[in-house]
């Protein structure tokens, strides 16, 4: 078995770790919420880089084999530092799956909801020039990463936020969305009641997962999904409300997990 560290800049890496403890339940986890930070998508990309790899390096001081960067904007402006510091360990990142995406839409025109910072980065805009034939319309979803740490995903004032952002996604005539932050999966519903059920909605959970796996194969960690491992979850905020939003926003049974929850506020 393996202890696997995922981290976020709050509860939008649970929709990772819902993942992994579906692919993946025979391993023990720390989600580690950086919440009292969050957003990140609107500070600096010195500062993402600073507090990405002080999160890592605490995870790793953990005795973590394998590190999950389960956010968008962490991953474009820290992975390569990140990777470059532990490489004693394999890092996974998340992008925007614009990939995916492109090949998915029938129409050649993809939104692309993400964090500003993410938008800005050189690593999506690099990203982006791989695929010169698809029209991609970008939408920054500021205020959205505050309204689903506070709880409101399916709130009212969440779904008008949404409506402005997704306007002119709907304009060009998208036919395919990229959940661009690892947040945005739990607006799934909101986006449906926006724009009905005919828009293909990607994100890249699933994916990012699946390389973990191959990842930990490589390394010979034993794997046996019939058991299930522990969660620990981590706030820099508040335990408690960490605790309960996993229970409720995440799909996986946590109940068949042993589960811990701690309050840390210095991660040096
Ligand atoms: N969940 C993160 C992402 O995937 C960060 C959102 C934020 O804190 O702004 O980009």
């Amino acid at each position: 078995m393996a202890l696997i560290g995922v981290f976020d800049s709050g509860v939008g890496g649970l929709s990772i770790l819902d993942e992994a403890l579906r692919q993946l339940p025979e391993h023990d986890y720390i989600y580690l919420a950086d919440s009292i930070n969050a957003p990140y998508g609107e500070k600096s990309s010195e500062w993402i880089a600073l507090r990405s790899m002080e999160l890592c390096q605490y995870l790793a001081a953990q005795g973590c084999d394998a590190i999950m960067v389960a956010c968008n904007t962490a991953t474009a402006e820290a992975i390569a530092a990140i990777r470059n510091e532990l490489s004693h360990i394999p890092i996974i990142g998340v992008e925007p799956g614009i990939k995916p995406a492109a090949m998915q839409s029938s129409n050649g025109i993809v939104g692309v909801l993400a964090t500003e910072a993410t938008l800005k980065s050189g690593k999506f805009s690099a990203l982006l020039a791989t695929l010169p034939d698809c029209q991609f319309v970008k939408q920054a979803g500021a205020g959205l990463v505050p309204l689903i740490e506070a709880g409101q995903a399916d709130g009212e004032q969440t779904l008008e936020l949404l409506a402005e952002h997704l306007e002119p996604i709907q304009e060009a005539g998208a036919d395919t969305l990229v959940l661009g932050c690892t947040h945005y999966p739990f607006l799934r519903k909101a986006i449906r009641k926006l724009l009905g059920d005919s828009i293909n909605l990607v994100d890249t959970s699933e994916a990012v997962v699946r390389q973990l796996k191959r990842k930990l194969e490589a390394q010979g960690k034993r794997l046996d999904n019939d058991e299930h491992g522990s969660v620990t979850f981590i706030s820099s905020k508040d335990a408690q409300t960490l605790h309960q939003m996993a229970f409720e926003l995440m799909q996986s049974d946590l109940d068949e997990h042993s589960i811990k929850s701690q309050l840390v506020s210095s991660f040096t």
